[in-house]
Formats: structure tokens, sequence, C-alpha cells
């Protein structure tokens, strides 16, 4: 059984990481680890972000785990990108409200809605195209103790799987499912926001969802 630790606290996150990744997996995220180094999110790539978190997870979990092949570290980075924003909030997702009041860390979802929605005000429905994107980065812990892989990863230590998922923006938050932006997105060929379909239909469709599809590819694939 290979072990994942999922480097969030976000506890919507790794529901949808649990419900989509198949096969016999260990379980643990940063709610295990109260310890683990706080982790500034302050690259301009959602893959660079990525990076940072498995990799700075990486280097606390390694000498923590008994045996480290075939465990691994996983890290989301993702957020939405706004046509008329010129791709804002993008990296800055989670934090955009906050931005306006130079206050440290996530803003509440509802805080962050609300500023999108005001920002988009004065744009026509055919406008608010918009698109989350998701970069998954998976770190083995075997490699950052340069011990053998049960699978094989060879440089860079870190690999990438990405997911998006384009859709439009609500003039107003529908539906009370998900997390973040969910209420304000509907993915194309919905009329419907990710709030409002559910879970099993956006771990379908989501950014999150095509990511995981591909790291499960790569997790099950025969690795000699
Ligand atoms: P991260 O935790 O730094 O990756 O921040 C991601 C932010 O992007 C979240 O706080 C949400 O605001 C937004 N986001 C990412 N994925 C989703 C999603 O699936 N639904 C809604 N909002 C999302």
């Amino acid at each position: 059984m290979i072990t994942i630790l999922v480097a969030t606290k976000n506890s919507h996150k790794l529901q949808e990481i649990q419900s989509i990744l198949q096969g016999s997996v260990r379980w643990l995220s940063l709610r295990d680890f109260p310890e683990a180094p706080e982790i500034v999110e302050d690259a301009p790539t959602f893959q660079g972000n990525a990076a940072k978190k498995a990799a700075t997870i990486a280097a606390f979990a390694s000498g923590k785990f008994e045996s480290v092949e075939d465990t691994y570290i996983l890290a989301d980075d993702s957020g939405l990108e706004v046509d008329a924003l010129n791709g804002d909030p993008g990296v800055l997702s989670a934090r955009f409200a906050h931005l306006d009041t130079n206050t440290f860390g996530n803003a509440p979802d509802a805080a962050n809605n609300a500023k999108l929605l005001r920002l988009m005000r004065n744009f026509d429905p055919s406008e608010r195209t918009a698109r989350f994107c998701c970069v998954l980065a998976l770190a083995s812990c075997a490699s950052s103790k340069n011990q053998r892989v049960t699978r094989k990863m060879e440089e860079p230590k870190i690999l990438f799987f990405s997911g998006t998922c384009e859709g439009r923006i609500l003039q107003s938050p529908q539906g009370s499912e998900g997390f973040g932006y969910d209420p304000l997105f509907v993915p194309e060929g919905y009329e419907q926001s990710f709030a409002q379909l559910g879970d099993s239909i956006k771990n379908r469709l989501s950014h999150r969802a095509k990511a995981l599809h591909l790291l499960n590819a790569w997790l099950t694939k025969p690795h000699p």
C-alpha cells in the first residue's frame, strides 16, 4: 500500500482528492502534522507554488516515516482565472479579498466571492468566461533521502500533473456545496454552479479531477 501525505489543511480539497484517486492508499494530511512549516505561496505560477509546497513538506517529512519507499507528498495549487480580469485572481485566488487591506493569509470565501462580483459587475454574460486551474506536484520521500523508489522517479524529483476546467462566472452566488468560488462558477455545458451540481458531478469535470486522473494513471502504471 502506498502512503500519500497531502500538503493541505483544506478538508474540501482533501475530500475531493480522496474520492477521485483509486487504489489502496494510506492518507495523511497536514492536519496530522500541526508542527509542519507554514508555506509562503509567493511563486508567480501554480506550478511554482505546488513545487514549493511539495518540496518543503518532503524535506519536513523525510525521517518521519519508517519506510519511505512508496511514501509520497502530494501538493495541489489551484485557482480561478477570469478572462475579463486578465487572469486574476489566479495564484492569488485564496487571498484575493485580503490584497485590498494588506491582510496576511487567506481571506474568507464569501469575501473573495464578493470582491469578484464587484469587479465584474459591468461585464455581460458573454464576457464572463473563466477557468479553474490545478497543478499537482508529487514528491517522493524516498527520492528526497536518495533511496530506491518502487515507482521510479527520475530527475526532476517532483512530477507535475495539470488540469483546467472552462466555464463562466455568475452574477450572484448559487448553491451551497463545495468551497471557494464554486457558488459563482458554472462549468461549460451546464447551467448550474459547481456548488449546485454537487460533488459527484464536480469530481467528474473539475480541474482537480483532470489532474488527479493523470496522477492516477502514473501511480497505477507498472513501474519496473
Ligand atoms: P490554494 O489552496 O493556495 O491552492 O488556493 C486555492 C484557492 O483557489 C482556493 O482558496 C479557492 O479560493 C480557489 N479554488 C481552487 N480550487 C477550487 C475549487 O475547486 N472550487 C472553488 N474554488 C477553488
